[in-house]
């Protein structure tokens, strides 16, 4: 139920504007949110690097309402990929196409997110493009295929699939054939049961058959979860499957279980933490606050210190 509570307040417009010019709201996302420059997060992808934890950063922002939005939003992450060069930070970059504009026009945050992936190949990066809620599903799919598709392009784009979707046992197929690189989470949206497993139980079976998939596939893939049982099954089907370590990835979110990212980068497996960082914090954060009720507890009781 507080679930379905937090999902629902992640949706509403005019909290969000509210909470996001708020001193108070700012300081309530600290938890999950490196900060609202590129600066805050450039310097905690730093500091993670030297921690042997490589990043993904996502500038926070979806649903832009104006092409002017988008251009300025696109702007960012070429600049962000640009520093991460010069700097020699081990990072890639995370983003929505409806933060580039797809509410409003396909072919705008088509070009965008094209010429952002041309620069990712150009610097030897990459751009993963995050899934969002179901309505967006099959759009995304299709975008991460055609940038693939598109010469220079192979492995330097990747797609996001959610082990609660049923269909996305069919979707790991499709990506496979063309080697598209695949972030495997569980999915972090409100989604209704003619479409995603209602139960917890069978999103994690369903998690845990994919990750086999994925890892036997030979292609380079993130496992993102910070689910231990999730976590515990993969290692131990590396193992038994004698699939290197390097060949896979973990992937965690900023703030979520830093002691097992820790664990993980020591053990010697990759560990890619998310960076979110920007002034639209606000969906992002209650989708964080509806994953684990208590993180409302815990960041309030921050608020009221020092
Ligand atoms: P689960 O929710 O079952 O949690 C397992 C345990 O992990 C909990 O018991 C708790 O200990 C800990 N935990 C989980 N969430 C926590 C939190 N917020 N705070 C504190 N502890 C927490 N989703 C999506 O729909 N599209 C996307 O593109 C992405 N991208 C993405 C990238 C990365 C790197 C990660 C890690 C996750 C995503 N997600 C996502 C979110 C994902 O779908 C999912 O909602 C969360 O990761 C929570 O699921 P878990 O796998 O952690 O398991």
């Amino acid at each position: 139920m507080l679930r379905a509570f937090f999902l629902g307040l992640s949706r509403s417009a005019s909290l969000r504007r509210l909470a996001e010019r708020s001193a108070a709201g700012k300081k309530l996302s600290q938890r999950f949110v490196a900060g609202t420059t590129s600066e805050d997060a450039l310097q905690v992808a730093a500091t993670l690097n030297s921690a042997g934890m490589p990043v993904s950063l996502d500038d926070l922002g979806e649903n832009v309402t104006s092409a002017q939005e988008a251009e300025e939003s696109a702007a960012l992450y070429h600049s962000l990929l640009d520093e991460l060069t010069a700097r020699g930070i081990r990072g890639n970059v995370s983003l929505k196409l409806t933060h580039m504009g797809l509410d409003i026009d396909h072919a705008l945050s088509q070009r965008l997110v094209t010429e952002l992936v041309a620069h990712a190949a150009r610097t030897k990066n990459f751009v993963r493009v995050d899934m969002e809620g179901s309505e967006y599903t099959q759009h995304t799919l299709d975008a991460v295929r055609q940038l693939h598709a598109i010469p220079g392009h192979a492995g330097h784009v990747g797609a996001v699939i959610q082990a609660y979707l049923y269909r996305s046992e069919r979707d790991v197929e499709e990506l496979l054939a063309n080697s598209i690189r695949i972030r495997l989470c569980k999915g972090a949206y409100k989604e209704p049961a003619n479409i995603a497993f209602p139960k917890k139980s069978d999103v994690d079976a369903n998690y845990i058959k994919l990750m086999k998939t994925l890892l036997k596939s030979g292609v380079f893939h993130g496992i993102a979860t910070h689910d231990e049982q999730m976590i515990d099954a993969t290692i131990r089907f590396a193992e038994s499957e004698k699939i290197a370590r390097e060949s896979f990835e973990f992937q965690m979110l900023y703030g979520v279980r830093r002691d097992l990212q820790k664990r993980l980068a020591a053990e010697g497996y990759g560990m890619r933490v998310y960076v979110p960082f920007g002034a639209g914090w606000y969906a992002y954060f209650m989708r964080r606050l509806a994953e684990r009720p208590a993180n409302a507890l815990f960041v309030a009781k921050n608020l009221f210190r020092k």
